[in-house]
């Protein structure tokens, strides 16, 4: 039995105890909010300043899916009738712009939080693309169940792979590269190209890309006329293909 002392002080620090559960740090005000990309207007749900979850980056638009999105339409001829498969599409406005060109759509993510927006703003879109196949994955880089998952589904793999803004943790970047890889294998030489819209925040990053993309036997050809300034950054976009 505790002492008098004892029972006291257990009973302050229990008074210390902070009980949070993770929707405190959501934030789910979303805003129905206008992108102009060319002739091309998308409408999507999404915040405009980030919640304090650090994991939960997906809930914005980011610079890197500005630059991809026009250069996707500056160039819709490479979407026409395509399969795409994105990764990291957090509230999906490249896959979005993707479903007004091509025949399928697969939209990946690995937060269930922004699957939860990147969903509503599939359907939001679904109809006015009747003719795409849109659909929504959970796909953590690197986790070859989740993969192995939309291959059973999709097994003939897919015309173009998307990333846009999706290099910024040096840690998941060679598992992002394993997944690229294993879906530029499907197809084989010249038969898928994965499109990466690039921002450059760190030059360790900037190298890290161009080795891992080089450990994964593949070449990483910058697209000429697309190094431009995004969000007071630097962006570029690279079309990469095995070597
Ligand atoms: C910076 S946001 C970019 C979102 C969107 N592509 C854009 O440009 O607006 C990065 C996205 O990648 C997702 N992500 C980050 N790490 C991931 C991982 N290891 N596996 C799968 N998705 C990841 C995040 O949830 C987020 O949606």
């Amino acid at each position: 039995m505790g002492s008098e002392s004892e029972k006291g002080r257990e009973e302050e620090e229990e008074e210390d105890i902070v009980c949070l559960d993770e929707s405190f740090f959501v934030n789910d005000d979303y805003q129905l909010t206008t992108f102009t990309f060319g002739s091309n207007v998308l409408e999507l749900y999404c915040l405009q300043s980030a919640s304090t979850d650090f994991d939960l980056t997906g809930q914005l638009v980011w610079p890197g899916a500005m630059l991809m999105n026009r250069y996707l339409s500056d160039n819709a001829d490479i979407l026409q009738g395509c399969s795409v498969l994105e990764f990291g599409s957090g509230v999906g406005i490249t896959g979005v712009l993707c479903s007004k060109f091509c025949r399928k759509v697969v939209f990946t993510d690995h937060n269930d939080e922004v699957l939860k927006i990147l969903k509503k703003n599939i359907e939001l879109h679904e109809h006015s693309s009747p003719s795409a196949e849109l659909e929504a994955a959970k796909l953590e880089w690197g986790n070859t169940d989740h993969l192995g998952e939309i291959l059973q589904k999709h097994c003939d793999g897919f015309d173009l792979i998307l990333g846009a803004d999706i290099c910024f943790q040096q840690s998941s970047v060679p598992l992002l590269f394993d997944s690229v890889e294993q879906l530029l294998r499907i197809r084989g030489h010249g038969n898928c190209k994965f499109i990466l819209a690039y921002v450059s925040r760190a030059r360790q990053m900037d190298s890290a890309i161009m080795k891992e993309g080089s450990q994964h036997g593949m070449l990483m050809n910058e697209v000429p006329g697309t190094r431009c300034t995004v969000g007071n950054l630097e962006g570029v976009i690279f079309e990469i293909t095995l070597k």
